[in-house]
């Protein structure tokens, strides 16, 4: 089915959403242990917004990715066709109801030029902005699992290469996910 026909129909029909992974939800299985509807649409680009890390999450062994907002920075992702069904547990995963993150509505940009509006996450601490060449602070870093995570996850979805590199170049804290989380990863 091409991108265009794939859109509109999701545009047309109640029982979807489209949603915006720019963190561990670009894994396919990652997305599928709560999300098991969830279908790949295709890439697609956030503006104004830039790939960060906050809080650390004892699961994750590290901090989880969050997408602030920041004139002239972009965030690639994946664009995920969810049933309505599933938007309780992504809700749920992400926090929402202990206020971790909130969710919201943005314009994401395919590289085929389609804009579509997606639902994504937002983590509610927003960290301080860092200075150009600085490396993230240790308390900032996501562990070696989350890290291989992202970029397991943006390997497999395309994202644009030197958008991999960036994240291939982020710095990790040195330590794993708890054992739960890596069997359930398989990693
Ligand atoms: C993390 O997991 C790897 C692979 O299982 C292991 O070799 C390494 O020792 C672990 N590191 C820590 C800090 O637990």
């Amino acid at each position: 089915m091409n991108l265009l026909l794939c859109f509109t129909m999701v545009h047309s029909s109640r029982d979807y959403f489209l949603y915006f992974a720019y963190g561990s939800n670009l894994l396919r299985r990652r997305i599928r242990i709560n999300n098991p509807s969830a279908e790949f649409v295709g890439i697609g680009l956030l503006e104004n917004h830039q790939l960060d890390f906050v809080k650390y999450y004892g699961n994750w062994g590290g901090a989880v990715a969050t997408a602030v907002p920041r004139p002239s920075k972009t965030v690639w992702g994946a664009i995920w066709k969810m049933h309505m069904d599933d938007q309780a547990s992504l809700d749920m995963q992400e926090g929402v109801a202990n206020k971790e993150y909130f969710a919201k509505m943005v314009q994401i940009y395919t590289p085929d030029g389609i804009k579509t509006k997606c639902r994504t996450y937002q983590h509610t601490f927003t960290p301080q902005v860092l200075m150009a060449n600085e490396l993230l602070p240790y308390e900032r870093r996501p562990s070696i699992t989350y890290k291989e995570v992202i970029v397991q996850g943006a390997i497999e979805c395309s994202l644009p290469t030197d958008y991999i590199e960036m994240l291939k170049l982020l710095p990790h804290n040195g330590r794993n996910a708890s054992d739960d989380i890596r069997k359930r990863l398989g990693m």
